[in-house]
């Protein structure tokens, strides 16, 4: 309280001979950030995490960390067909619901995902497809209704949606899914369209995985956006995957591969991002994922189209992997105690824009 009493000038030349005596701020940048959310903002992108909705709910400490980090969000499987209408024309939104409601009221912007997909379909689908009980013509209603049902409910909500998911086939031919094989090449097109009509302003994107580096699988994804274009469809962005493994070189030509969409007037993401090791976990193992990472948002900011940033989990406590996987694991950026691993570390290290 004594300092209100002092005469304000001397402490003020103090401060100002302070200030004088520092060294010039011509390669000051801004401060190096605390954490995920403050190098979103530094560095212009949205940094993202899949979200496990029941951790959401149950764990604090995940939730906590979850909302002070990220500034987007991916339901992990909360938003896949067989979570939403498990039974036919049996709705169950809860959980996806839950997951739009947090984000909203922790200033996380969403990516849906997905709409159209040949995993994780509810059995009543594909039960009804392999029977013949749903024909062909049907089974094109269905998809349209569900693409337009889901859409419109989370309209405006949803910055981007995963329109199609995983449709090219690893030799570079489009997959054998039920959609293919039922309804021919046109559920592409079909189904950008329809959810464009349900949300106008939602960025719709082609999402896959090895597009980082397999070249028949690139090839085919490119003329496929490339036509798409060039018929009017609605298609605004290429989500690449990044499952990415230690044990595999690093995909080096990425941004490259970024740029070449982008050149196509794709809006880019990286969707879902981790990188995995064979197990145990060793320190030598820790520093070269953290590499990973770090090159990962690198070539994301080296390219200007390039708006999201997303891990497919923040946390070992909760990753696909080691499910999918075997003898594999620890791939997230944050141990099974929260605690950050070098990969962390990594990413706040990096500038680019
Ligand atoms: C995975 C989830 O992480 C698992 O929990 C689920 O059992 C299977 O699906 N590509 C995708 C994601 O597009 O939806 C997948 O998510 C991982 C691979």
């Amino acid at each position: 309280m004594a300092s209100h009493r002092r005469s304000p000038v001397k402490p003020l030349i103090i401060a100002l001979a302070l200030v004088l005596a520092l060294p010039a701020p011509a390669s000051a940048g801004p401060r190096p950030p605390r954490d995920l959310r403050e190098l979103a903002h530094q560095q212009g992108i949205k940094i993202g995490s899949a979200v496990n909705i029941a951790a959401l709910r149950d764990e604090a400490d995940y939730r906590k960390m979850l909302n002070h980090q990220f500034t987007h969000v991916t339901a992990e499987n909360a938003m896949k067909w067989e979570s939403v209408e498990p039974e036919r024309g049996r709705y169950t939104w809860a959980d996806a619901d839950a997951l739009v409601h947090n984000a909203h009221r922790n200033r996380q912007r969403v990516r849906g995902h997905t709409l159209v997909w040949h995993n994780q379909l509810p059995a009543w689908l594909t039960e009804g497809v392999a029977d013949g009980s749903i024909t062909p013509r049907e089974l094109k209603g269905i998809l349209r209704d569900h693409i337009t049902t889901q859409v419109r409910r989370y309209k405006g909500k949803i910055r981007a949606w995963d329109v199609v998911n995983e449709v090219v086939e690893e030799d570079g031919s489009l997959r054998q899914s039920i959609w293919l094989t039922h309804l021919g090449p046109g559920y592409i097109a079909d189904a950008f369209r329809w959810a464009h009509r349900a949300d106008p302003h939602a960025k719709l994107y082609i999402n896959d995985y090895n597009i980082e580096w397999n070249a028949p699988k690139i090839e085919t994804t490119f003329s496929l956006v490339k036509d798409l274009k060039a018929q009017g469809v609605p298609i605004h962005g290429v989500g690449f995957q990044g499952h990415l493994g230690i044990q595999y070189d690093y995909p080096a030509d990425w941004a490259n591969v970024m740029r070449r969409f982008a050149g196509l007037g794709m809006e880019i993401a990286i969707t879902e991002l981790d990188v995995r090791m064979v197990l145990p976990v060793t320190p030598e193992k820790l520093a070269t994922q953290a590499g990973y990472y770090r090159r990962a948002l690198t070539d994301c900011l080296s390219v200007k189209a390039c708006k999201e940033f997303t891990v497919w989990g923040f946390t070992d406590r909760h990753s696909w992997v080691p499910g999918w996987f075997d003898g594999e694991g620890a791939a997230c950026l944050l141990d099974e105690n929260l605690a950050p691993k070098p990969a962390y570390r990594a990413l706040l290290g990096v500038r680019a824009r």
